[in-house]
């Protein structure tokens, strides 16, 4: 990494590709999501080595339900198997693992999983890794209004609202990197991405390696960040 200069705090990502990945090889469905998770660790790890603080992934969105049953079933074994497998890493490195999402209605043995993954690296803090399962962002604000209602509050500040998110002391993404060429939110975080900068690529999300985060890197290192503001002279 030459420049390492403007590294985003928190890079959010939308794994998307798998299905055609497989597809383009003649193979099932359930192979790309298999090299998808494959290809996690390596983001992951280039993430840490340049200083991402957050690196946020979408795993499985509240509409991911409707998808044929022997789909849900695999995505939902590899991420248990996922994260048995690599909590030690998680623990080696000193990234923490949390969940962001409707986590109480997964089933128990996905929900015991998530737990535990959460609990073993809650000490680590070199890095947090937030895997959004059973997520979307309308869930996540009607979640958040239906908390403040049942406290009777009667109105609100942007910064308290904020408090009533899955993860409340999650800063919000500087970068959304979006693979596989579709160019759409896709019920992510929608509030939280009022000023992130996108990064779409058309390469899939099994071949999105270390070289292509590099690359959405030096696009954001490029990028006017401005916030609504006009630009200083
Ligand atoms: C999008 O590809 C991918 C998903 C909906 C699932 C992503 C899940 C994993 C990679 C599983 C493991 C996750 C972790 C955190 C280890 P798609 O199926 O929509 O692809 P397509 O658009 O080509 O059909």
């Amino acid at each position: 990494m030459k420049n390492l200069y403007k590294i985003p705090t928190h890079v959010a990502v939308i794994m998307d590709g798998n299905g055609r990945w497989a597809r383009r090889r003649g193979l099932p469905r359930v192979y790309g999501h298999r090299a998808g998770a494959e290809r996690v660790e390596e983001i992951l790890q280039t993430a840490k080595e340049v200083g991402v603080k957050w690196l946020s992934v979408f795993a499985f969105s509240t509409e991911n339900w409707q998808r044929p049953k022997e789909e849900v079933d695999t995505i939902m074994s590899l991420l248990v198997e996922y994260i048995n497998k690599k909590v030690p890493y998680l623990l080696e490195n000193n990234i923490r693992l949390r969940f962001m999402g409707r986590i109480d209605q997964l089933p128990e043995n996905i929900k015991q999983t998530v737990l535990e993954g959460e609990e073993a690296t809650k000490g680590c803090k070199g890095m947090n890794f937030v895997v959004a399962l059973n997520y979307s962002g309308k869930a996540e604000i009607i979640d958040a209004v239906n908390r403040i209602l049942a406290e009777g509050k009667g109105s609100i500040t942007e910064e308290d609202f904020r408090k009533y998110f899955y993860i409340p002391e999650m800063p919000d993404p500087d970068l959304l990197i979006r693979t596989s060429g579709e160019e759409r939110i896709s019920n992510f975080m929608l509030w939280q991405m009022a000023y992130t900068e996108f990064y779409f690529t058309e390469t899939l999300w099994p071949d999105f390696d270390r070289e292509e985060f590099f690359k959405a890197l030096y696009e954001y290192q490029s990028r006017e960040r401005r916030f609504g503001k006009v630009l200083e002279v």
